[in-house]
């Protein structure tokens, strides 16, 4: 078992370097053969797009990368260690990446099999405590891993990470990063990350009190067509206001009542939660075009709509649901 951890932070002993180690250490510490490159330290120019490898399949920039793409075609298991650089991964990992370009002519181009499945981790920090901050990042190495047959098994993201070093401090991130290493190295199964979704907004609400205005952008106008026919309609929206605090919270005292119990979120109506999704069943009082006029729609001026359905009683109504007491106590208010 061979294991590259390759490192992209121009930073020595930096938060991603460090995690990469401790991978490295874990990958090691099940007998794999592992090694780390420094992308700082080594010469890796960009990409020049000279088209030379068109034909061959091979990179004809001589500098580092002439010694790393053997290495690169015999590992097992990829750690890539980046941070987050203007929302992406930094200059140095992208010319390496991108120095990759002539491995996808011999996949894509010259059609050359690889049937060689490696293994793959992404790690990467960053300032930023938003989940979305690690999001171009990933599409990036997603389609590296992809380029190179390596799985994107697994990934290491820890936002809140300013000053070199901090993530020692972090109570888990280091031992996380060593298990990983360790099961990636071993070929112990990983929890696979999902891929990342991106939602289009469809429209804003514009609140106008007791009614609002949906307002959704004109390409979208005939999707509305028939619904008219309904007296009511549920809007899902997103509370694009809420904090990353209000993200990573799991327990809420609903409505912020100290005398209701301490709920998960995924058991009440609190905004606070990791995908801010609202839901608003409304009374649809007219429709122009592509704007829609509601009542009882609870979300602020120009908060973003994500979808709108028609209410159906037999589908959206329950007669014998039940709930907690709290929520009774709740309305009461
Ligand atoms: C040039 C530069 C750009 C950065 N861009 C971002 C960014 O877009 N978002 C963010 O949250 N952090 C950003 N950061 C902060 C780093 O991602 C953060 O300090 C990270 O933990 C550094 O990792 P390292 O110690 O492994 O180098 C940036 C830092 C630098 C130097």
């Amino acid at each position: 078992m061979k294991v590259i951890g390759v490192s992209g932070s121009p930073r020595r002993g930096g938060n991603s370097e460090l995690l990469l180690e401790q991978a490295l250490d874990g990958a090691k510490s099940r007998g794999a053969g592992i090694e780390k490159l420094v992308l700082d330290e080594l010469e890796v120019n960009p990409c020049r797009n000279c088209d030379d490898c068109l034909e061959s399949g091979v990179c004809t920039t001589q500098d580092d990368m002439q010694a790393i793409y053997p290495r690169l075609d015999e590992v097992d298991c990829l750690f890539l260690a980046s941070p987050v650089f203007f929302l992406t991964v930094t200059a140095q990992t992208k010319a390496f990446i991108d120095r990759c370009q002539c491995l996808w002519v011999r996949r894509n181009v010259l059609k050359v099999p690889d049937k060689k499945r490696r293994r793959g981790l992404f790690i990467s920090t960053a300032h930023s405590e938003r989940p979305v901050v690690f999001q171009s990042a990933i599409s990036v190495v997603r389609a590296f891993f992809s380029t190179l047959n390596v799985g994107y098994d697994a990934e290491l993201l820890f936002g809140g990470m300013e000053e070199k070093g901090q993530i020692a401090l972090h109570p888990t991130a280091l031992k996380e990063a060593f298990e990983v290493g360790a099961r990636l190295a071993s070929g112990e199964e990983v929890a696979e990350p999902m891929a990342p979704m991106v939602l289009r907004p469809i429209g804003v609400v514009r609140n106008m009190g007791e009614e609002s205005e949906v307002i959704l952008q004109a390409d979208f106008a005939e999707a509305l067509d028939g619904i008219e026919g309904f007296s009511h309609i549920k809007v899902l929206y997103w509370m694009h206001k809420l904090s990353p605090q209000g993200r990573s919270t799991m327990k809420v005292h609903p409505r912020g009542r100290m005398k209701l119990p301490l709920t998960g979120v995924f058991a009440t109506r609190s905004p606070s939660r990791p995908n801010p999704v609202g839901i608003s069943t409304v009374r649809l009082l007219e429709r122009r075009g592509n704007i829609l006029r509601v009542q009882g729609l609870d979300a602020i001026d120009g908060t973003p709509v994500i979808d709108i359905k028609p209410y159906l009683p037999g589908y959206d109504s329950t007669p014998d649901a039940s709930v907690p007491d709290w929520v009774g106590r709740r309305d009461a208010g």
